[in-house]
């Protein structure tokens, strides 16, 4: 049988890294199994008190049930003690936060709710792809605006403003920024919310990374008269080590909360209750958790450091987040290339940086979530292909 797919999804193939993944179990079958550098998946488990609760509630009787569409009362609140302790923002459990079975739907969502044919989106360039598909979903057009390195990756607003921003409706924002580990200013995000109310721009800032690495975790809802003019995505994924278990939050205006649900609520329903409650026990874990987290993490990104030297990369050593990013030396055309060339040779997978958009043709990412044995071997593969430069 052949049948036409909508028109909609004719520009949006498959996802780079569903099909990546096909061809890493390919090359898998044939000898020395890939290590794979190219995704942000924490590896570390959650925290012992996190699985207690999980398996604790699972094993009940009845708590196998439909859930709210709002998520339970006791993760909101949780959610809302979590923004205030760790970025002094206050937030109302009840009417501006609403849970989500992660951060990636929110994305999806928030361009079903606001977007349709004739308007426009702003999105970074480089940035995290989710972004331009979920916008092409929804029938309108992404514009995106450039970030490189001069700019410290951050988007030049006054530039966007001598722009017919007519039929921009929303701007996607994304600090610490994912791939380049860019974090923002203060004076940006201040500079972001008065560009968007001048404009009558929906600011839509999705923060996963902001504890990884990170000494002080940033909401660009803590500026004030923020929650007039933007919504924040947030995510257990990365900061709790909770990736596959889906949870992640929108915290906004009671409006913006209230017309993103009209379309959440007719997609799908509420998370599994002891998944709820485990997230909840995550999110009231202090700080000691965050920086043993950021210790692991710290002492990795100086063997990815190593492996990038060995390989002629140049990076700046204040990123942040669960990757590094760094230039390509000059003799490969891109890092599509040296990608290749690294995963051919040395059975090393890291991610050329154009699958970012065109803004990240010169770069590759690779991932701080392996073992520090496993970076090791990776670095002593790449000596022994020598494809290094050094
Ligand atoms: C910038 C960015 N936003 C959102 C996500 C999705 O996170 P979640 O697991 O919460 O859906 C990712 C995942 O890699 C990401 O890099």
């Amino acid at each position: 049988m052949q049948i036409a797919i909508a028109k909609r999804l004719q520009h949006t193939e498959e996802y780079y890294f569903s099909r990546k993944l096909r061809e890493i179990d390919a090359l898998n079958r044939t000898g020395e199994k890939v290590i794979n550098l190219g995704i942000g998946s924490p590896d570390l488990p959650p925290h012992p008190s996190v699985i207690e609760i999980l398996h604790r509630y699972a094993s009940m009787p009845d708590t196998h049930a439909y859930q709210n569409y709002r998520g339970i009362a006791q993760l909101r609140q949780a959610m809302a003690n979590w923004y205030h302790r760790y970025y002094g923002v206050s937030l109302d459990p009840d009417t501006n936060i609403l849970p989500l079975i992660g951060s990636k739907e929110g994305i999806v969502h928030v361009c079903m709710t606001y977007l349709q044919e004739g308007d426009e989106a702003l999105l970074p360039n480089p940035g995290y792809p989710a972004y331009a598909s979920a916008v092409r979903l929804s029938g309108a057009a992404g514009i995106p605006y450039a970030l490189s390195a001069k700019r410290s990756w951050l988007p030049d607003l006054d530039g966007l403003a001598k722009t017919d921003l007519s039929k921009t409706k929303i701007m996607w924002l994304n600090y610490p920024h994912m791939p380049t580990g860019a974090s923002a200013t203060t004076t940006f995000f201040e500079e972001a919310v008065a560009f968007a109310r001048q404009y009558n721009i929906l600011l839509c800032h999705d923060n996963p990374y902001s504890f990884i690495l990170s000494e002080h975790p940033q909401s660009l809802l803590s500026v004030e008269g923020a929650l007039d003019v933007a919504i924040e995505l947030n995510s257990l994924s990365k900061s709790s080590n909770m990736a596959g278990w889906r949870v992640g939050m929108l915290a906004g205006a009671e409006a913006r909360v209230n017309e993103i649900m009209r379309f959440k609520s007719n997609m799908d329903s509420g998370m599994f209750l002891p998944v709820q409650q485990a997230a909840a026990q995550a999110l009231s874990l202090d700080r000691g958790w965050y920086d043993e987290l950021n210790a692991v993490y710290h002492r990795r990104r100086e063997k990815v450091y190593r492996m990038l030297d060995a390989l002629g990369c140049a990076y700046d050593d204040r990123q942040v987040g669960l990757f590094v990013w760094a230039k390509i030396p000059d003799t490969y055309p891109d890092g599509f290339a040296l990608s290749d060339e690294v995963l051919q040779k040395s059975r090393v997978f890291i991610t050329p940086g154009g699958i970012f958009g065109s803004g990240g043709q010169a770069y590759v990412r690779a991932s701080l979530c392996a073992k520090e044995a496993v970076l090791d071997e990776a670095y002593h593969r790449m000596v022994k292909a020598a494809i290094t430069i050094a």
